[in-house]
């Protein structure tokens, strides 16, 4: 029904990230997630802020940026500036939620919160009060082609009913396919990130549709 779908730019193909952006506008793909790592975080890297300047001056799509650096407080101004309209940051990362959520705010951006697997959803009732969105990993994060933890299902349905009565969005991020996508709206997600299943689809209109089901 309102399930927005989010296409993960780890997955497209570099080389021809125009014909990408213009297949996953066409596709009807609601959202771009856009992954920040910083070899610290997690044990990878992608994505920077040249690139992220390109996008923005190339697509209308809503640009939601998922950083998973150890510092978010220090990129926040960069990546603002740089074209996202989301920020979502780690809980586990090292900088001051509230104040990394305040500056988000200074610049008029939505602002979100991540949780890895292990981190339990209650670590988050401090920060109802501040945030957009939840972004649950059903994946370590770092690495897109994982599988989806079945065990993070009852994560999300925890935070559905955590966020009662909140204007909060349940993000999921991980291993999101075909398959998979019933089970964590069913616990109560609002968007999904999808990036090597559905970049791997012949037709991605017809997947993006699937996962919407
Ligand atoms: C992983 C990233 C994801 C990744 C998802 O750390 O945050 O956004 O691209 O990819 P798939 O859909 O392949 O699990
Ligand atoms: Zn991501």
């Amino acid at each position: 029904m309102n399930t927005k779908i989010a296409a993960s730019l780890l997955s497209a193909d570099i080389l021809h990230l125009g014909n990408e952006l213009e297949r996953i506008r066409t596709a009807g793909v609601d959202w771009l997630h856009y992954d920040v790592m910083d070899g610290w975080f997690v044990p990878n890297m992608a994505f920077g802020l040249p690139e992220l300047q390109a996008i923005a001056k190339q697509t209308d799509l809503f640009i939601d940026v998922h950083l998973m650096i150890q510092n978010p407080q220090l990129y926040i101004h960069n990546f603002a500036k740089s074209g996202a309209d989301l920020i979502t940051f780690h809980l586990e990362s090292l900088s001051d939620p509230f104040t990394v959520v305040q500056t988000i705010r200074e610049y008029n951006k939505k602002a979100g919160i991540a949780l890895k697997p292990r981190t339990p959803a209650k670590a988050l009732l401090p920060f109802l009060d501040e945030i957009d969105l939840i972004l649950v990993m059903t994946v370590e994060p770092g690495f897109g082609g994982q599988r989806y933890m079945h065990e993070m299902t009852a994560k999300i349905s925890e935070i559905r009913n955590m966020i009662q009565g909140r204007d909060i969005k349940i993000e999921i991020d991980g291993g999101i396919e075909s398959a998979t996508a019933p089970e964590a709206l069913a616990a109560g997600a609002d968007i999904l990130v999808s990036g090597s299943w559905l970049f791997r689809q012949k037709d991605m209109k017809q997947a993006v549709d699937s996962l919407r089901k």
